[in-house]
């Protein structure tokens, strides 16, 4: 395949960003975004030219990290993680637009990598007090009930990626935010200032009625 790329590329978040393009020759249907982009890099560091910088981690769609507005869609057009879209959802001769997620709550660092760690601080507001409680106490020490923790889990699902706040017209973190009052207030870990920080009723209410449910 060969493809037109249009990549973001930007310094730093103080130097203003702009397109740009690059031809990408024998891409395989079978290589994943990611894969291509690696491709586009090593191109660029053989004539010299700075790599685009972008996010991964685990490019097995666990992590969240690979944040890209692919063609104006966050994550592309298939309803997975970048790292898990594959090349066989474009065409030959396709060209690609490739943005980092597009919202004030996530600061461009360079290229396609954004600043996330707004996600970090919703997470310590319903997972963590302040007070210090000295080395991390082992797992098993701190019993969970059985339906809190599948509740939990359920809720554990969302795996930060942000897309939810990429897609959002007023890049609200909805989704995300809903899914970590569920998945953290219903553990004790949080506990003691849950309810000056992120209180809410009703994840014990929603466990009885289903609890309750035929
Ligand atoms: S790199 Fe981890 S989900 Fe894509």
């Amino acid at each position: 395949m060969k493809l037109t790329l249009r990549v973001w590329r930007q310094q730093n978040p103080e130097t203003p960003g702009a397109m740009a393009t690059y031809e990408v020759d024998n891409i395989s249907a079978d290589m994943s975004f990611l894969e291509m982009l690696d491709t586009l890099n090593e191109e660029l560091t053989l004539a010299g030219d700075e790599p685009v910088a972008f996010d991964h981690d685990c490019r097995e769609g666990i992590c969240g990290a690979c944040s890209l507005v692919i063609n104006g869609d966050a994550h592309g057009p298939e309803r997975t993680t970048t790292c898990q879209l594959h090349m066989r959802s474009f065409a030959d001769g396709d060209t690609i637009d490739i943005e980092p997620w597009r919202a004030s709550a996530f600061p461009v660092i360079k290229d396609l990598v954004v600043d996330r760690s707004s996600f970090d601080r919703i997470i310590q507001s319903g997972g963590y007090i302040s007070a210090p409680t000295g080395t991390a106490p082992d797992a098993h020490a701190t019993p969970v009930p059985k339906p809190d923790a599948d509740f939990a889990f359920e809720h554990a699902e969302c795996i930060g990626c942000g897309a939810c706040v990429a897609a959002c017209p007023n890049g609200s973190a909805m989704l995300f935010t809903s899914a970590k009052v569920n998945h953290l207030n219903v553990l004790p870990q949080g506990a003691p200032e849950r309810e000056t920080r992120s209180w809410t009723w009703w994840p014990r209410w929603t466990r009885r009625a289903l609890a309750a449910a035929p």
